[in-house]
């Protein structure tokens, strides 16, 4: 069963890439005929030695065919070097085009995708997936190409020495394909095992570097290194299965092959041939042998790279769950009123709803705060919103329309999202900061790290905004980045703008400062807030309290207080500095 598969994905990806290939046709043309005429010059070469010790005698066109058979030699190696050039015409782009394809299409795959991902173990399948690229093109359309044409031009020539010499020929060539075909799905079989094992190293290196931070609070370089070393042994034993099966490939196919040769040379030698003749068998054979060789290295070279491009390209049929509308609609002048209308959801893999038939209305303009225990599933109604998960059941709309009915960049282009926890990229605070709105001018990206009170730490550092902030924002405090985020969000100056926790890291005058200019900000257009300091949270129009998936509550601070309700209980023990487990417990 598993051996019929990897038949099936070999010959599926080959195809593929044959298909990718396709766009540079013509190139390709060009390409294989320079091949063809090369490699037919090159085998020949025997023929036309023959030709030469034949006419030695006579001096018959003897000037002629040593003429050819010196172009064939300096010739040759010319066309070799053009080809290569004229291969690299259609790899060079076509290495390109794929890696962009799959990256995009690693971009645009679901959050739900990304969050199972393991970045270690794709960067090695995209590494490994180049490097395959380059290979099974040589190999497909140079090697195999120039080994089959070369024993075509073998066979033809020995036939008409001996019909005998060419059908052992034919004969030596079945078999061996037979066994190779047979080899090499046991080679395949253990290359994936391989990969698999590669993978996992490269997972736990870039996960330990990643995790440095973590490392160093424990003091724990040593285990780190224990655990690479454990995904290690797995590595080392895939390896040996691995190389192994070529022990197995060169032995078995270097015994038939050599033996047979050998029987048509001693044929040759035992026959009654001319010099010329036997000159000819004699490299012929001794051509076709290592071109033998060469075939079978090519095959298990091409399966090889199969099982690397097959996990590169398989990033390309992946599919996306979350998907965009045939017929999408566009919302003009977007008004920013937002229904969750039952929602329920569950996370892919879990067994357990998050949010049970939730149901919330968010008026146009209207600031609102969801409250809620930790993993109440606050920043998951967040995802739900700009679509990173599709919902289980019920509906979400913006302005009355459901928002499976937009396209997803459209909708997310409505909001302005400050997450939980703001990650940055590994450039200058301005890349950073414009990231939602790359063409704005200097005053605005000023006027906006200055609501964010983020202006004045900016302008005194040493390269001001060409600063770079470390992978991920590393080399920014964690309420720095924080105020980068809401600085982002507010240039991008969307409809909605949602705050997820946005300034739990702050202290409190940065935060009040901040507060200050959301309300300027939440004026003209709608606002969501997860916070669970109270003081951030008074001043909205509606708040929300969340528990078991559902809402409990809803209503503005003063009425939910008078409601004495699981929000006032709260807000008791949180102004009274004694918002305790037991406190937590109630929402
Ligand atoms: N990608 C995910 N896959 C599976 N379960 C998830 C995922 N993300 C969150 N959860 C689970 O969903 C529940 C709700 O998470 P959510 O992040 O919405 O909580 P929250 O209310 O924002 O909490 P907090 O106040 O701590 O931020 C949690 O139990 C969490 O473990
Ligand atoms: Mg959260």
């Amino acid at each position: 069963m598993a051996l019929s598969s990897n038949k099936m994905e070999f010959v599926k990806y080959i195809w593929k890439f044959i298909s990718l290939v396709s766009k540079y046709r013509l190139r390709m043309a060009v390409f294989m005929v320079v091949i063809i005429f090369g490699v037919t010059l090159e085998t020949s070469r025997s023929y036309w030695l023959k030709m030469i010790i034949d006419s030695l005698e006579t001096r018959e066109n003897l000037g002629l065919y040593f003429g050819i058979f010196s172009f064939s030699i300096i010739g040759g190696n010319l066309i070799s070097a053009l080809s290569y050039h004229l291969a690299d015409k259609v790899l060079i782009p076509l290495a390109r085009e794929i890696r962009e394809k799959v990256f995009q299409k690693m971009m645009e795959l679901d959050f739900a995708y990304h969050v199972e991902k393991n970045t270690g173990s794709l960067i090695s399948a995209f590494r490994r997936g180049d490097g395959a690229v380059f290979n099974i093109f040589h190999n497909v359309f140079r090697e195999l190409l120039a080994v089959m044409i070369s024993l075509g031009v073998s066979l033809y020539l020995l036939y008409w020495v001996s019909p005998l010499m060419a059908l052992i020929l034919v004969g030596l060539f079945l078999i061996n394909m037979v066994i190779i075909w047979w080899l090499i799905k046991r080679n395949l079989g253990t290359r994936r095992e391989f990969n698999k094992a590669e993978d996992r190293v490269s997972g736990v290196i870039a996960d330990s570097m990643i995790n440095y931070e973590t490392v160093k609070f424990f003091a724990a370089e040593k285990r780190e290194r224990q655990r690479l070393g454990k995904s290690f042994d797995n590595w080392v034993k895939t390896l040996w299965n691995f190389g192994l099966t070529f022990r197995i490939m060169d032995i078995t196919i270097g015994t038939v092959s050599g033996a047979g040769t050998l029987l048509i040379m001693w044929l040759a030698l035992s026959g009654s041939f001319g010099v010329g003749d036997l000159v000819m068998v004699t490299g012929l054979i001794t051509g076709f042998y290592w071109q033998f060789f060469n075939l079978f290295f090519r095959i298990r070279d091409i399966a090889k790279s199969t099982t690397d491009l097959e996990k590169y390209l398989e990033i390309l049929d992946m599919e996306t769950k979350v998907k965009d509308p045939k017929r999408p609609m566009k919302i003009e002048g977007l008004n920013g009123e937002i229904e969750f209308d039952k929602v329920s959801f569950l996370y892919p893999k879990n067994k357990q709803m998050v949010l049970r038939e939730v149901s919330l209305k968010i008026k146009d303009g209207e600031s609102v705060a969801f409250v809620g225990r930790s993993g109440a599933g606050k920043t998951t109604l967040i995802k739900l919103l700009l679509r990173f998960y599709n919902v289980s059941s019920g509906q979400i709309k913006i302005d009355g329309v459901d928002i499976k009915k937009m396209r997803k960049s459209d909708l997310r282009s409505l909001m302005g999202v400050v997450p939980q926890e703001p990650v940055m990229f590994n450039n200058s605070i301005e890349f950073n900061l414009t990231y939602g709105k790359e063409n704005a001018k200097r005053a605005e990206i000023r006027e906006a790290a200055r609501k964010a009170n983020i202006l004045e730490f900016i302008e005194g550092l040493p390269k001001k905004w060409k600063t770079e902030v470390g992978e991920r924002g590393i080399k920014l405090s964690g309420g720095q980045k924080q105020r980068l985020a809401i600085a982002r969000a507010m240039l991008a100056d969307p409809k909605i703008l949602i705050f997820d926790e946005a300034t739990s890291n702050l202290d409190s005058e940065s935060e009040k400062m901040i507060q200050k200019a959301l309300w300027e900000v939440a004026k003209k257009r709608t606002v969501i807030i997860i916070a669970h300091r109270f003081s951030t949270i008074r001043n909205v129009d509606k708040i929300v309290v969340l528990s078991n998936g559902g809402v409990v509550e809803t209503g503005k601070h003063e009425e939910l207080i008078k409601n004495d309700g699981i929000y006032a209980k709260l807000w008791t023990l949180q102004s009274k500095g004694k918002y305790t487990d037991k406190a937590e417990k109630l929402i």
